[in-house]
Formats: structure tokens, sequence, C-alpha cells
């Protein structure tokens, strides 16, 4: 009798930890993705001539791109972290209309950046920029600017965020990553949002995905998307991401900032 309710029990929390286990992240997109999102661009930094480090952007104009400042600030004048000397030289390198992080795609230079006028007081309400590229951007399939959303998003909105990094946790890497991936995300309410991060102020937004998939490294300052009912994208993903561990992500709200970017690139 005892053992007979042994095994039961055992079936039982067979059963149970089968319905509590996490799933496995879907794999991440892979389709051509630069013609679905011809707005997408990196910068690359090199620094003292040597490459550093890249982030995401979006094109907005044929002269601008969108980014966040935190991405922007490395060794920029406006804002040095931590006790790091400046970089004697420090360039931007733009790449639009590319598939792949290595190849393709056609490459402008930073002509002059813009921050908020509220960034140097308060970065984590103002994290947000403007780069004005130079030359003007050769527009065609690949490479097309970004409509911005000036409406509110709901929550739990099914929302888009596509770039050149892995998208797998942390730990587990993934350096073959090259091409261009896309993941769908939710839209977390604020509230719910606090939970996690308890900074978290009007300016800024939060989205979910599964454990072990999320943002990481190299996609700050790329673009939150909605794709219903046309592609919009309305927020720029900050350094605040999880690489998967669970935690929700942190963007910048694009819309707060709309008048600030219009009279900036006078694109809107
Ligand atoms: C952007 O600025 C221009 C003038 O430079 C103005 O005509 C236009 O209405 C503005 N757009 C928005 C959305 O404010």
């Amino acid at each position: 009798m005892r053992a007979m309710f042994n095994s039961e029990w055992f079936i039982f929390l067979i059963i149970l930890n089968f319905v509590l286990a996490t799933p496995p992240p879907p794999n991440p997109f892979r389709t051509p993705l630069i013609e679905k999102n011809p707005f997408l661009i990196r910068i690359h930094f090199y620094v003292n001539s040597e490459k550093s480090h890249y982030c995401g952007g979006s094109i907005i104009s044929q002269d601008y791109i969108l980014t966040s400042a935190d991405c922007l600030d490395y060794g920029s004048s406006i804002s040095r972290q931590g006790s790091e000397p400046p970089p004697r030289f420090r360039q931007l390198r733009i790449v639009a209309g590319s598939n792949d992080l290595e190849a393709g795609g056609s490459l402008y230079l930073a002509d002059s950046e813009f921050y908020p006028e509220g960034y140097k007081v308060d970065p984590i309400n103002n994290n947000i920029a403007l780069v004005k590229v130079k030359p003007s951007f050769r527009l065609g399939p690949e490479i097309k600017p970004a409509r911005l959303r000036e409406s509110p998003i709901q929550e739990n909105s099914d929302v888009y965020f596509a770039g050149w990094r892995s998208f797998k946790k942390y730990h587990e890497g993934d350096p073959h990553s090259q091409t261009l991936q896309e993941i769908k995300l939710k839209v977390m309410s604020s509230q719910e949002c606090q939970n996690y991060h308890d900074q978290l102020n009007r300016n800024q937004l939060c989205t979910i995905s599964y454990i072990g998939q999320g943002l990481c490294r190299g996609h700050e300052g790329g673009p939150l998307i909605i794709r219903d009912p046309e592609n919009e994208i309305f927020a720029v993903a900050t350094k605040e991401y999880s690489c998967g561990s669970g935690f929700p992500e942190v963007y910048t709200k694009i819309e707060p900032f709309i008048k600030w970017i219009n009279e900036t690139c006078k694109c809107i």
C-alpha cells in the first residue's frame, strides 16, 4: 500500500514538474530582416583607430539616426563614465542596410551628436540621442527612415526587437551569431516593472521575454518595433538589459521626445 502511494506520488511529481517547467524560448527569427526593418543601423565605435564595441539605432530621416544616450556616451564630451581616461580619438561609423555583422551594407560617419537638454543633469530620464550622419543616407529597399509612433502602446502588446548580437542567455553565449535576428517581446506594465526596477520613471518602458532570451550588450540604442497596423518604432533600448536572465529590459519612450527630435532634425 505504502509502495503504491509512493509511485503515485512520484508520477504526480513528474506531471507537476512538466506543467511548471518554463518552456524553452522559441528560436529567434532569421529571415532576411533588413528589408523588413530597413531603418536598422549599427554604430561601430573606433577608439584610437581600434575597433571597439557597437550598439544599435534607427534611421529617422535622410540625415539623422535615433539611438540611446547610453549607447553614445562612451568617450563623448557630454558624459564620461567611471574613472577611465577619455579615449584620445573616438570615431563613430554607422552601417546601414546590412544583414550581416561583418559584411554588406554601406558606411556613414557621424557629423554631430545631439542630447536632450536635461541629459546632463538627469541622464536616466533623458536617455535618448540623435546623430547627424555624413553623407546623407542613400535611401533604397534596405535603407529607409522609420515611422515614429506618437500614441501610447497597450500593455501586453506584441512587439519586436532585432539586432546582430545573440539573444541567448549571457553565459551561454552565441559566438557564431553574425546575422540580424529578431525576437518577439511583450510590453510590461510600469507597475509590474517597478518590482524589478524601482527607479523606473515616466519616460521609460519595459518588455519581457522568455527566460533564456533577451537583450544583451550591443543591443542598446536599437528600436522597439510595433508591426500592427504598420511598422513603427516607439522606444529605444538602454543598457538596462538582462541578457535573458528573466528580468525585464528597460527602454526610453520616443513619444515624450517627439518635439525635441523634430526641433533638432526638422524631419517629422
Ligand atoms: C515638425 O516641425 C515642423 C517645422 O519645422 C512642423 O511643420 C511640423 O508640424 C512639426 N511636426 C511635429 C510632429 O511636431
